[in-house]
């Protein structure tokens, strides 16, 4: 089922919709046309009491001077491009310096930012725009769609395709903090990650190109653990995050099982993810700062989680042999499942 309701009005005047996809099971979970953004996800859980799993706000204003991407599709390229710089066909493509030198999840005017075409259909709803030739300064008209599905297995699939009239490069991916138990730190949540490597960074957060094992350390979450379990070890990739904020290699060979298994001791929720994309960025929320979100409900460090999945960040400079280029008239087609289960 799909239900649009009228959200509220950006600062210049336009219309933003809310797009409730609701299934059989009870779950529920509600879209905005700024941004894709994920604004709500309800499940019940083990005793039936519904629960909202990701953080958000009430308002389009609070969505609007956002400065945590809370739910958003990410664009053009999620997470760090080192020096706000890549080289294309000869090129340079100069992108904005919005995380101290390096450029952040699209620039200030990334995909978060824009109103989005809307086509609901039943049990689904098809975001689309087209991101001008020059947009935050990447090359090409990309046409982008971004499906997003509910199913009676209380699975949200949400699907990226893109295709550009130049070489270009694309990194789409989801920013929502999820707490599995409603509210409070995620600390306690056990987590599982099929990943034996985890990218190595620099004190900017940038990948060094170089890939570490996991095992043994703190970064080793093969097998489950509470995410708190070894957050303030002195390691000093942690202390870099502040916490987590690495990407993690997933491994190809998962045996049929998703990469990542979440799950809150407090409600039975449990929260599995898959894709097609060969990365994640597991982000603990390190940096969120105090804030009210939806409801007044308190948000701060650690009170939720992401799960992005994505490209290798800045791989567009790091590494020639697989530099991640979408070539003219080529299909981009990407997708993330995320299954919640009580
Ligand atoms: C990044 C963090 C950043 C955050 C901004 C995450 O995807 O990995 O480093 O602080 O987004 O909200």
């Amino acid at each position: 089922m799909i239900e649009k309701t009228p959200f509220g009005k950006t600062g210049n005047g336009q219309q933003i919709d809310c797009f409730r996809l609701s299934n059989s099971r009870g779950m529920s979970v509600d879209v905005l046309n700024l941004g894709c953004v994920i604004q709500s996800i309800i499940v019940p859980d083990r005793h039936g009491t519904p629960i909202d799993v990701v953080m958000g706000y009430d308002t389009v204003q609070e969505y609007e001077s956002d400065d945590a991407y809370l739910g958003a599709l990410i664009g053009r390229w999620a997470n760090r491009i080192s020096g706000a710089e890549f080289e294309l066909d000869g090129r340079k493509y100069p992108l904005a310096a919005n995380d101290g030198v390096n450029h952040l999840h699209g620039g200030p005017g990334g995909f978060h930012r824009h109103v989005w075409r809307s086509e609901p259909e039943s049990g689904r709803v098809i975001f689309s725009r087209t991101a001008p030739d020059g947009e935050e300064g990447y090359p090409g008209n990309l046409e982008v769609r971004a499906t997003y599905a509910l199913t009676d297995d209380n699975e949200l699939i949400l699907t990226y395709e893109a295709v550009c009239d130049l070489d270009t490069i694309v990194n789409l991916t989801n920013h929502s903090y999820f707490n599995l138990s409603g509210e409070g730190d995620m600390l306690t949540h056990e987590l599982t990650l099929a990943a034996d490597y985890f990218s190595e960074v620099d004190e900017a957060l940038i990948p060094t190109g170089k890939l570490l094992p996991v095992a043994g350390g703190p970064f080793d979450f093969r097998r489950t653990k509470a995410i708190g379990r070894d957050i303030d070890a002195k390691d000093p990739q942690l202390v870099k995050g502040k916490g987590y904020d690495h990407n993690f290699v997933l491994n190809r060979e998962r045996g049929g099982l998703p990469f990542a298994m979440a799950a809150s001791p407090a409600t039975g929720l449990t929260l599995s993810i898959d894709t097609t994309l060969p990365g994640v960025q597991f982000y603990s929320g390190n940096a969120l700062s105090h804030r009210r979100g939806k409801g007044g409900r308190l948000i701060g460090p650690c009170s939720g989680f992401c799960l992005e999945t994505q490209l290798f960040p800045d791989s567009i400079n790091q590494d020639s042999d697989s530099r991640p280029i979408l070539k003219k008239g080529q299909n981009y087609y990407q997708t993330t499942v995320y299954k919640f289960t009580a």
